[in-house]
């Protein structure tokens, strides 16, 4: 990959030394604030363990959610630092603020072995500014708080297609170094991209389509097939010139659908039938309807058997499959049978030698929440967006700086 890995960094030695880690610990919670799916902890606990088994003085970043304005207690690390605790089998430390007087104090104290999680990043509107000086004036109190002598981890691979502070800027200021977890997971989208073995089947889902617009332009030249499933199908059936009903409908996106349609006839796949019910709701009744006769009052929660029979003996002879986006709601069990049946065929063509791998965020905790065993997987990234652009051919900023001239002396 060209960039200075963290065997690097522990080989110059770290002991006594202060480093900053960039994780990406952004995990979804529920009402009461409680994590539901703790995978990006784990995925991040191995680069923290290794610095601190080597007796760092570790300062980690992150953030949680998109706060709009500054400080938002329900946006607080607080259940994380707690959460990546018990994973790491040590105390975690939060830190009041994210650069302030707390974490200046707290940073200062700390010794060997000692890990302090500032507070959610994005508190500070610094960090996502689109202004350059701005950004920088952060990422300089975060290279304080580990100076003098510091050195920095990029480990959050989920924000490595953010232009941000803490991802960015803080790299141009320190020794930076990529953590086992980005380096992992450039290794597996490298792997994906370069030795393609075919069929390589493409499993997109989710939401919208606009979100998923330029992975189809760059996949569809290089994939044997893109089944569609999720929210998204609708625009595209709606392409097609069927209703859909009350489903999700993104307007403005059906004529560029109707010309995906039309160039990559051959490649991309849409489900033939589709569980409809009255209401968006875990207790409203599931129909099952053709895909070209969703009744005007009901709205598509799933793709249908039908279509899970087809696209799972698609993905049976696949060699490659990359999968993003759930086929349906399965949060809600009624309508999480499409999306199980995608993963367990994935699963399938995995035991037979394929190559998979789960991209990010909703598909991941999909699997987790099915309770699929995720060794089932070749692997489930923790980067939904950050995969998704990797594999559009995008520069992600975040590991093109790791591949910048390491800074001479501390610019802070
Ligand atoms: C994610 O959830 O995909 C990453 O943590 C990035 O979050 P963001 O999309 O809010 O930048």
């Amino acid at each position: 990959m060209g960039v200075p890995t963290l065997k690097e960094l522990l080989d110059e030695g770290v002991s006594g030394r202060a480093v900053l880690v960039r994780s990406d610990l952004n995990v979804p919670l529920d009402e009461d604030g409680a994590i539901t799916d703790s995978g990006r902890i784990t995925a991040s606990v191995p680069t923290l363990k290794a610095l601190l088994d080597a007796g760092a003085r570790l300062v980690v970043t992150a953030h949680l959610g998109r706060p709009k304005d500054g400080p938002d207690p329900k946006l607080s690390l607080a259940p994380v630092a707690a959460a990546l605790g018990e994973q790491l089998g040590r105390h975690v430390q939060l830190a009041g603020d994210v650069v302030g007087t707390d974490a200046l104090a707290r940073a200062e104290g700390l010794t060997e072995g000692d890990i302090l999680l500032l507070e959610n990043i994005r508190f500070d509107k610094r960090e996502t500014s689109k202004n350059d000086d701005e950004r920088l004036s952060l990422a300089k109190q975060l290279a304080e708080l580990v100076s003098p002598g510091g050195a920095f981890v990029s480990d959050g691979f989920g924000v490595v297609h953010r232009k941000q502070a803490s991802v960015y800027d803080v790299a141009t200021l320190l020794p930076h170094y990529a953590g086992t977890l980005v380096a992992d997971e450039i290794k597996v989208l490298e792997q994906l991209t370069t030795s393609t073995e075919r069929p390589y089947a493409v499993v997109l889902g989710g939401s919208k389509v606009s979100d998923k617009l330029g992975v189809i332009e760059s996949l569809a030249t290089k994939a044997d097939s893109i089944v569609i499933g999720g929210g998204m199908c609708f625009t595209f059936l709606a392409a097609q010139g069927y209703s859909v009903g009350k489903s999700l409908l993104e307007e403005h996106m059906v004529e560029t659908c109707r010309n995906l349609l039309d160039t990559y006839a051959d490649v991309l796949r849409l489900p033939g039938d589709i569980v409809v019910t009255e209401k968006f709701a875990a207790d409203s009744a599931p129909q099952f309807v053709a895909a070209n006769a969703i009744p005007d009052d009901m709205i598509g929660l799933d793709i249908g058997p039908g279509s899970v029979k087809r696209f799972a003996a698609l993905l049976s002879n696949a060699k490659t499959v990359f999968w993003n986006g759930p086929m349906g709601v399965f949060e809600f069990p009624a309508y999480a049978a499409g999306t199980r049946g995608v993963a367990e065929a994935i699963v399938a063509a995995t035991q037979k030698g394929a190559f998979s791998v789960v991209g990010g965020g909703d598909s991941a905790a999909a699997v987790r929440a099915l309770k699929i065993p995720e060794d089932a997987f070749s692997h489930i990234s923790t980067g939904g967006g950050a995969s998704l652009e990797y594999l559009e051919g995008k520069t992600l900023p975040g590991i093109e700086v790791l591949a910048s001239e390491q800074p001479t002396g501390e610019d802070s």
